[in-house]
């Protein structure tokens, strides 16, 4: 089984040029099926992406990938079907139903079923799909989706403002008939992120003030080029391995704009950041102060993935630490792995306590999550003594080259074999 050993105990300074958002190129990649030939540049290289150019190659679009840029030809499409296997590759796979039905007419796909964050229901997904035209029978594992009529414009109010419910709704109503409207909208700039790229291939597309989208149907979308958004979990994640072992980090091709809930956050740690163009500074005391209280929200509120990188911070923090957890059910996986390096962390539902703790010691480990796995990367960076991180398919899931970048920045760890 692939891990990390890390050995702990380095203040970590540097650079590192953020890569592309997973979470917006997933949907965009998903878009492509709208349009006969689009090319995205600034794709990470990750397994989710390559997950998503399955599906795509699956469905009979021909996909070229050189470096970081992904061409996606859409022209003819040989099937409608996403069996389970590819499905299973990926959770967000979800998020191709909307692009098919638009396409196909209708699509059969293998349910997601539930995943490391908890059962995560796709009936918001479904409820405004039927609102628009789709008939949904399930069926043996699988969502067979017809449109009987014509995929039309509906009005829609989420009842919580679902990422992938939004996204979903987005690329069905693109090219349906008539208006759609979705009241409630997710609002996080990956969402903005695949609505520039529609509206670029030709959807007519209006976001106002309050966040409502309005989406007139147009005949059919043109291939185009678009440059992802930085990855702002990401950025998130350096800068907080940079508090977490009292160092320095230059950030450089990030939006410092969408990373405005948790500058404060870091802020409140004692942290130092300024942030000019596309490049964010920290310095980091010490020793971090600790946070008074983090509630996950919906953008533009502190984002559920960052909740475990901070938490790795606020382990080793001068004091008592609140977490609530506000958005998955089950979000807290990596406090028993933390607590194996010495952290001291209650779980109650939704809360955690993290009472801070002087030293952290190096123990093994294994990720439970992509953004739990991260940090118990970042909490062995801080440690004292060996760690060995294992199950690390789930953080090259989400971060390219995460051990490369933390080596560029003085981490001593490597990437190795270990016996099962
Ligand atoms: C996306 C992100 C994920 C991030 C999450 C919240 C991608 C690929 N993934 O996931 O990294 O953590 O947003 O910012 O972009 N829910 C329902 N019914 C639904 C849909 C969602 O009950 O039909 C619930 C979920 O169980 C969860 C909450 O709503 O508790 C948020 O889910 P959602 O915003 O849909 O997250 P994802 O799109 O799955």
């Amino acid at each position: 089984m692939t891990g990390y050993t890390v050995e702990g105990g380095r203040k970590l300074s540097g650079d590192v040029t953020v890569h592309g958002a997973k979470n917006a190129v997933l949907p965009i990649l998903a878009a492509t099926l709208l349009a006969d030939h689009s090319t995205l540049l600034n794709c990470p290289s990750l397994t989710d992406v390559n997950a998503a150019c399955n599906i795509l190659e699956h469905l009979g679009c021909s996909v070229v990938r050189e470096d970081n840029s992904i061409t996606v030809s859409a022209e003819s499409l040989a099937d409608c079907i996403v069996p389970e296997h590819l499905m299973r590759e990926m959770r967000s796979s979800v998020v191709f139903l909307g692009a098919i039905i638009a396409r196909c007419g209708k699509a059969r796909v293998s349910m997601p079923g539930g995943c490391e964050l908890g059962p995560r229901p796709i009936d918001l997904h479904l409820s405004a799909l039927e609102k628009m035209g789709v008939v949904v029978e399930e069926e043996h594992g699988y969502l067979n989706c017809t449109v009987p009529d014509r995929l039309r414009g509906a009005t829609i109010s989420l009842t919580f403002p679902s990422v992938g419910a939004t996204e979903n709704i987005m690329l069905a109503a693109c090219t349906a008939e008539g208006e759609t409207v979705i009241h409630n909208p997710a609002r996080e700039p990956e969402i903005i992120d695949l609505a520039n790229f529609l509206q670029k291939a030709g959807a007519n597309i209006r976001i106002v003030e309050n966040g409502t989208i309005y989406i007139r149907g147009v005949k059919a979308l043109r291939g185009v080029e678009h440059r992802v958004i930085p990855d702002r979990i990401a950025a998130a994640t350096y800068l907080c391995a940079a508090a977490v072992t009292g160092g320095d980090v230059l950030l450089r091709e990030v939006v410092p704009a969408h990373l405005f809930s948790i500058f404060p956050v870091l802020e409140e740690a004692g942290c130092s950041i300024s942030h000019v163009g596309g490049a964010v500074r920290l310095f980091a005391p010490k020793r971090p102060a600790p946070f008074r209280c983090i509630r996950t929200m919906p953008y533009p509120g502190f984002p559920t993935d960052a909740q475990s990188p901070v938490m790795a911070v606020s382990c080793l923090a001068k004091g008592t630490s609140l977490f609530v957890e506000n958005i998955f059910e089950n979000r807290y996986k990596q406090a028993g792995e933390l607590m194996r390096m010495g952290a001291r962390i209650k779980v109650e539902g939704k809360v955690a306590v993290v009472e801070g703790v002087a030293k952290l010691h190096g123990a093994s480990v294994v990720c439970t999550d992509l953004r739990g796995g991260a940090s118990l990367c970042l909490a062995a960076l801080a440690a004292e003594g060996k760690s060995e991180i294992t199950d690390i398919r789930h953080i090259e899931r989400g971060y390219q080259d995460f051990d490369k970048n933390l080596i560029s920045l003085g981490a001593i760890m490597e990437k190795t074999e270990f016996p099962l």
